[in-house]
């Protein structure tokens, strides 16, 4: 089960990713925004967020207008690690290295193809592990406490 979250920049973008999951038979469930009217992405990111850290969703897909203010807010979000990636290659290696269980996109930076390719690359990459990239992402959960 994945989280989605978006504020008003990002709706648009959500809805299409939405139409791929769909399609492709991932289950998921939207924490708003519901509409394109103007709201604050620190809202829905907690909503998502929270669903992950307690366990109800694997992983969160969030959106805003650049992708970098629901990333700020979803890393405040003790447990997550949120990526803002407007590229495939960055989407591929926060999974792989980082183990990120956000990816933010920005609705104003990219268009619904390359969104689409990065949710999927996210969602197929696992986590490398070994000794290098444990170590490193427990140091980076670290600096929570
Ligand atoms: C909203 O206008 C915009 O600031 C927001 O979507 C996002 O881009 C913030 O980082």
């Amino acid at each position: 089960m994945l989280a989605l979250a978006s504020d008003h920049g990002g709706f648009e973008l959500k809805q299409a990713v939405k139409e791929y999951l769909d399609k492709n038979g991932f289950t998921y469930e939207d924490f708003g925004c519901f509409n394109g009217e103007a709201c604050d992405y620190p809202d829905m990111a907690k909503l998502a967020c929270d669903a992950v850290v307690d366990g109800r969703c694997d992983k969160a897909l969030l959106f805003c207008g650049t992708g970098i203010g629901i990333s700020m807010a979803a890393n405040k979000v003790k447990g997550i690690r949120a990526a803002a990636c407007s590229d495939w290659f960055s989407a591929k290696f926060t999974r792989a290295h980082n183990d990120a269980n956000a990816l933010c996109l920005g609705g104003r930076v990219v268009g619904p193809g390359l969104a689409i390719e990065m949710v999927d690359v996210f969602l197929h990459t696992e986590f490398e592990g070994g000794d290098r990239h444990t170590r490193r992402v427990a140091k980076v959960m670290a600096l929570e406490d």
